[in-house]
């Protein structure tokens, strides 16, 4: 009777790595050797290819356009393209007139924003958007004649029925080669539908009820400059807000329109029912601008046609591309903006039954809007274009 030895967990380039052996008397040993070759620095590449989000495409490099690239999107969007190593070889800063000339940084090398029409010249593989909504209606249409693919963070053209509004976890397969200008969706919408879409899938959604606790930096750089001013005692500073916003709270994200909702709030609505591809969805959203910078936090109350389990709630999300369950109220574990800021996934906590209404959930859904809600997302639609030939 032989006794087995399971002796060897690893052996890595003929080194002995871990060893463990169960002595008996009259027992026999038998060790076994696997000894991997190691890898060749071709076979590494193969790899890393394969393994990339890029697929094929990572073995090209190419000239990036970030238009607006001194904004805080902007700036975000180099950050994201340096860090998910987007295969970039030279990219090619754009803002408006005054900051011409001015120099940005990628990956520790130093680049000259220039114009747009130089920018246009210069003929990047594409050209991601973060310049506002005027901006982009006026420069958008001029690189895609000149056959510069475009990916835009306003809401010029979101809901134009020629364009598409795209978050890569929900409908990126819908784009295709005659897709010129693609739009990025609202940053408090991103997020929400990334977390809706495996429900939707599985329950069916009805109805959603939304508000929003939005950070000032889905304002722009100029509305956290008054952020901080105000809490250092500093009046002189200019006002995006028509209140004070340290110690307040403003239920009003955008302009008013007549039915009495925020365009954010319309937004919230009219985009959710597009990137979902379903116009039953009824949705109807409060949104708010509260003193906080590292991300935007929603309360979503979903009904569902059909009834679910909270376990296989909480599964599904979790095993959801991009999202992050954080539930674990007893030991104080939920998605907070400060632990969300400067990360590219949407966390999802709160997960509970609304217990005065049928087939009913509420969850609390948190993520960077300067990430997630515009530059990740937008980078993320390049990588799938990329990986799919369109640039
Ligand atoms: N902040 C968010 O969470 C968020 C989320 C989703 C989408 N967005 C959208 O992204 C856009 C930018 O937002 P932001 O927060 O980054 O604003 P921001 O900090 O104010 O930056 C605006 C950028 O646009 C540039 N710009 C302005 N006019 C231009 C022109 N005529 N030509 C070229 N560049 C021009 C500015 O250049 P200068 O520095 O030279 O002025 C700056 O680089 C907006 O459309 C916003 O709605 C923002």
């Amino acid at each position: 009777m032989y006794k087995w030895i399971t002796a060897l967990r690893q052996i890595k380039f003929g080194v002995f790595h871990k060893f463990s052996t169960f002595p008996r008397s009259r027992t026999k040993f038998y060790i076994i050797f696997v000894v991997q070759k190691p890898p060749t620095p071709e076979g590494l590449q193969i790899f890393h290819i394969n393994n990339s989000p890029l697929g094929l495409g990572a073995l090209k490099k190419m000239k990036i356009a970030v238009v607006g690239a001194t904004g805080l999107v902007g700036t975000e969007i180099l950050k994201v393209l340096a860090e998910r190593n987007f295969p970039v070889s030279e990219i090619i800063p754009v803002a408006s007139e005054k900051s011409i000339g001015k120099q940005v940084e990628f990956k520790g090398k130093q680049f000259t924003v220039v114009g747009y029409e130089d920018a246009i010249k210069m003929k990047p593989a594409v050209a991601i958007f973060s310049a506002g909504g005027s901006s982009s209606l006026a420069l958008a249409p001029l690189f895609a004649e000149a056959g510069i693919p475009v990916i835009d963070n306003s809401s010029a053209w979101r809901m134009d029925p020629t364009k598409k509004l795209i978050v890569p976890e929900v409908n990126a397969n819908t784009i295709t080669a005659e897709d010129k200008i693609i739009a990025n969706p609202n940053c408090s919408t991103i997020q929400m539908v990334v977390v809706m879409k495996p429900l939707h899938d599985k329950y069916k959604i009805k109805r959603v009820v939304v508000s929003t606790y939005q950070s000032v930096t889905g304002t722009g750089k100029a509305a956290v400059d008054q952020l901080f001013a105000e809490r250092a005692g500093d009046d002189s500073v200019a006002k995006v807000y028509p209140h004070k916003i340290d110690l307040n709270v403003l239920p009003h994200i955008d302009v008013f329109l007549d039915n009495g909702y925020t365009k954010e709030e319309m937004k919230m609505v009219n985009e959710t029912k597009k990137i979902m591809g379903d116009d039953s969805i009824a949705v109807t959203a409060t949104t708010v601008r509260i003193p906080t910078v590292g991300g935007h936090s929603e309360a979503v109350n979903i009904e569902f046609e059909n009834d679910f389990d909270l376990d296989e709630v909480r599964r599904l999300l979790s095993e959801t591309e991009g999202v992050i369950v954080q539930d674990d109220p007893k030991n104080f574990v939920y998605p907070m903006p400060i632990t969300s800021h400067g990360k590219d996934e949407v966390f999802v906590g709160r997960i509970r039954r609304d217990e005065s209404q049928a087939n009913t959930l509420n969850l609390w859904v948190v993520a960077d809007n300067l990430r997630k809600g515009a530059a990740t997302n937008a980078v993320q639609i390049a990588e799938y274009m990329l990986k799919a030939n369109l640039l």
